[in-house]
């Protein structure tokens, strides 16, 4: 079974028997030089010769996949790793449901599946590249090494999607593999493909909550193309999926020990309004309304991956058999989804209304569903920290329609509770929604580096429990620049 055969050694570690396979293993020998090439251009800056703490995964098995030790993060094993195959599978959505899985690529769905790794491999360079300079900023040695167990996975992640285009799509795969090492986040010429990853990671709250809720698009999406009848695929987004846990996790306990070390100063110092945003300030934490405002900028520049909410591309995926619903297999109807409805908010005559619509023409909208309602679970944790101090206030998602550029409401402006203003009224109250400068600079000023084992920043709590079930004092990174 592929949970024990492991190649370990070599310089690509991976359960695909790549020592028989003569040619991809050539093909990513070749690509893994312009990959450590993009790791030290576009890698965390800094950071090179540092020792980090740092899991690998050495198995898929769900009991012990991984092993915690100190590693250079250029000498970090990246591998190509698949969950064990299941056997017999069968595709279990769309026209071909009951089928058997498919372990080469069906010529007449090569193209769209192409896309959608593509896709998906180019926003896991891109998230690197966009936090490579937070490691200056580390608020504590345990955040630093989360950061970069979360770039290191990231950088896995893009091998994952160039095995399969290697593997599994000759030349064209080749030529996508080496683009996806040519593109930039942010840069102007070529960028990366999705909007929210050449955004900017210009702090630490910015990339607890891009892990919260981007990371959780990831998921999102890995999800779906788990159920795929491309069993590779399959096989692939699965594993992706145990290592994509940890970078939520960071994410939504980050932003939690920010709001926990807020509210504890709140107390101490006597200071009843949360709103009261200058005193907070002055006690050096980030007042709730800020970070509100900062949920506000991520969770809405997240919902614009989920694309248009109705889409022939997602209805011809699903058809196909190609990117399913999340957790499919857990559903219970036909799966083909041929005669369905789904509910969708549109924009009718300027004004925000639910319609049904054919469901496999709605499944962006139904996979972000699921996305949101995960978001709410993960806010209302949060709220329960807050609750915990009696301070009056609650964080909230802000409504779906509230600043988009893609989909329905890209063509309004609407405030967080979902109402449509004018422009004028937009820009009035654009401040109130979304980071403005003063509240940036704030944020900024706060970003200094901590790098005292066991000790943190002013604005954010120590975890409840360190990593590998260290002691709080353990020596995370050992910096050596
Ligand atoms: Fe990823
Ligand atoms: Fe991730």
């Amino acid at each position: 079974m592929n949970i024990v055969n492991v190649d370990y050694d070599g310089l690509i570690p991976n359960n695909v028997g790549l020592n028989s396979d003569t040619r991809v293993k050539a093909a990513l020998e070749k690509w893994h030089l312009g990959y450590i090439n993009w790791w030290h251009d576009m890698g965390p800056e800094g950071f090179q010769q540092s020792l980090v703490y740092l899991r690998t995964a050495v198995s898929v098995d769900p009991k012990g996949w991984a092993k915690f030790d100190y590693v250079k993060m250029p000498d970090y094993k990246w591998g190509i790793l698949l969950a064990p195959e299941v056997p017999d599978r069968k595709i279990p959505f769309g026209a071909h449901r009951g089928e058997k899985v498919w372990q080469e690529v069906p010529g007449e769905y090569r193209a769209m599946l192409r896309r959608l790794i593509v896709i998906q491999g180019d926003t896991e360079p891109a998230s690197v590249e966009q936090q490579r300079f937070l490691g200056k900023t580390a608020p504590s040695l345990y955040d630093l090494r989360n950061l970069f167990q979360v770039n290191v996975e990231e950088g896995r992640h893009l091998w994952a999607m160039v095995y399969l285009l290697q593997k599994y799509f000759g030349a064209e795969g080749r030529e996508e593999a080496e683009e996806l090492l040519q593109r930039r986040s942010g840069d102007a010429d070529t960028p990366r493909m999705l909007g929210a990853f050449n955004e900017e990671t210009p702090d630490w709250l910015s990339f607890f909550m891009f892990t919260f809720f981007t990371d959780r698009d990831g998921k999102m999406q890995l999800e779906a193309l788990a159920q795929s009848g491309f069993d590779p695929l399959s096989r692939t987004t699965r594993f992706m999926l145990t290592e994509e846990a940890h970078h939520m996790f960071v994410g939504e306990t980050g932003v939690g020990r920010v709001i926990e070390r807020t509210c504890d100063e709140m107390k101490k110092a006597g200071i009843a309004d949360p709103g009261n945003t200058e005193a907070m300030r002055k006690l050096g934490v980030i007042d709730l309304p800020t970070i509100q405002r900062k949920l506000n900028l991520h969770f809405s520049l997240t919902l614009d991956l989920f694309g248009n909410e109705i889409s022939t591309n997602a209805a011809n995926a699903f058809h196909a058999g190609i990117k399913g619903r999340f957790r499919e297999d857990k559903l219970e109807d036909d799966h083909r989804l041929e005669n369905g409805t789904y509910p969708v908010l549109r924009l009718v005559g300027g004004k925000i209304v639910k319609e049904e619509s054919p469901a496999l023409s709605a499944l962006n909208m139904r996979l972000r569903d699921d996305y949101v309602a995960e978001c709410a679970a993960g806010i209302g944790r949060w709220n329960k920290i807050i609750e915990k101090y009696g301070i009056p206030f609650e964080l909230k998602l802000p409504h779906v329609a509230f600043h988009r550029q893609i989909g329905e409401f890209s063509k309004i402006k609407a405030d967080i509770d979902g109402n449509v203003l004018a422009e004028a009224d937009w820009k009035k109250k654009k401040d109130d929604f979304l980071p403005s400068n003063t509240d940036r600079a704030y944020i900024e000023s706060l970003m200094k580096p901590e790098s005292r084992p066991g000790q943190f920043a002013s604005w954010i709590a120590a975890p409840k429990t360190g990593i590998d079930n260290k002691p709080g004092d353990f020596e995370y990174v050992k910096i050596a620049e």
